[in-house]
């Protein structure tokens, strides 16, 4: 993988505006986020501006150890303890409750945060050369695709943003998974890079997936991580069929052709082959739908994968960016 470690000059620059109340635009595991000082709250606002996202919805606050945790939240259950001793640093973000530290303006008004360890060598050098809290959503426009690359970032977000560290692409490709631990039970409020299988065989308990209704979760809109092209999902083996009829009616679709389909001909604009391993599709899902629509598509004929282990968030991510959209 495309794994670019920063120069430390570019660290240094990185960590200054920060400093000075600006946006950075750097690098995680997952994907790129787009960074303020998480206690600045005017910093925090000039995050939601930058994306267009609305200011009630909750930013993740990213730090450098998981032993700065105690820092940011009022309490550490014993169950938040044992998952960030396990996955951090890495794509896993736990809610609990926050201290007077963090304020409203980064969580949305919530008495709750989301707090992550980044495990990208660009990320953990900017942060330890801040030394503060970095609070961050993905680096794209609201309700669009999360950008994996620099580029992207440059591409869509331009001159909104006042530093881009670059560090190629993200590894994991989709977001962390979110895992509210503010409860009695565990419960996942987004699949991401850490699989539920591996929460459930830390845990050694089922977690529980129905995400809670008291808390808001702007990735839980129906039209999250959608590209421009609208996107149906159908069963596998109608994919060829369902693209040659929307081909014939003047669309100009992009196909995710399954790997037990690969040899199947198909009459489409573009096609994805869509990889067999789950890791390396949701590295390229998000890639894969930028090029659909880079390609012209306005229509992109997919089927879900099975959904365990990375194919959850997977489906997830495939489910939202198909549903409904707000009227244009
Ligand atoms: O992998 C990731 O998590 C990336 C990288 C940059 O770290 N970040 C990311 O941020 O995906 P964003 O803002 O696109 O998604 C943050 C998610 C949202 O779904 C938000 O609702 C949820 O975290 N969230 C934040 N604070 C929360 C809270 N207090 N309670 C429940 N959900 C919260
Ligand atoms: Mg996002």
């Amino acid at each position: 993988m495309a794994r670019v470690t920063a120069r430390t000059s570019d660290i240094d620059k990185a960590a200054g505006v920060l400093r000075g109340g600006g946006l950075v635009a750097f690098p995680t595991e997952t994907v790129y986020g787009l960074g303020a000082n998480a206690e600045d709250p005017a910093a925090v606002a000039r995050i939601f501006q930058a994306k267009g996202r609305p200011p009630s919805h909750p930013l993740i606050v990213h730090i450098g150890g998981a032993q700065l945790l105690d820092d940011w939240v009022q309490e550490v259950p014993a169950t938040a303890r044992l998952l960030a001793q396990h996955f951090w640093p890495g794509p896993l973000t736990l809610v609990l409750r926050r201290s007077q530290r963090v304020p409203l303006e980064a969580t949305g008004g919530l008495e709750t945060v989301a707090v992550r360890v980044p495990e990208h060598p660009v990320a953990l050098a900017l942060l330890s050369a801040f030394g503060g809290g970095v609070t961050a959503p993905s680096a794209n426009r609201f309700g669009s695709v999360s950008p994996t690359t620099a580029d992207h970032v440059r591409a869509e977000l331009g001159d909104a943003v006042d530093f881009v560290l670059d560090g190629g692409s993200c590894e994991v490709g989709v977001e962390s998974t979110i895992v509210d631990v503010t409860g009695e039970i565990p419960s996942l409020l987004r699949p991401g890079g850490v699989t539920r299988e591996d929460l459930e065989a830390v845990l050694g308990r089922p977690i529980s997936l129905d995400a809670t209704s008291d808390v808001r979760v702007p990735g839980q809109h129906p039209s999250h991580y959608a590209p421009r092209a609208r996107v149906v999902l159908v069963e596998p083996e109608n994919i060829a069929a369902e693209a040659a009829l929307a081909q014939d009616a003047g669309h100009q679709v992009g196909v995710f052709l399954p790997p037990a389909f690969a040899d199947t001909p198909v009459k489409a604009h573009a096609v994805v082959a869509v990889p067999a391993s789950t890791a390396v599709y949701a590295r390229g899902l998000y890639g894969f739908l930028r090029e659909l629509d880079q390609q012209g598509c306005d229509l992109i004929v997919a089927s879900l994968p099975v959904e365990e282990e990375l194919g959850l968030a997977i489906a997830n991510r495939l489910r939202r960016a198909a549903g409904p959209r707000p009227s244009a």
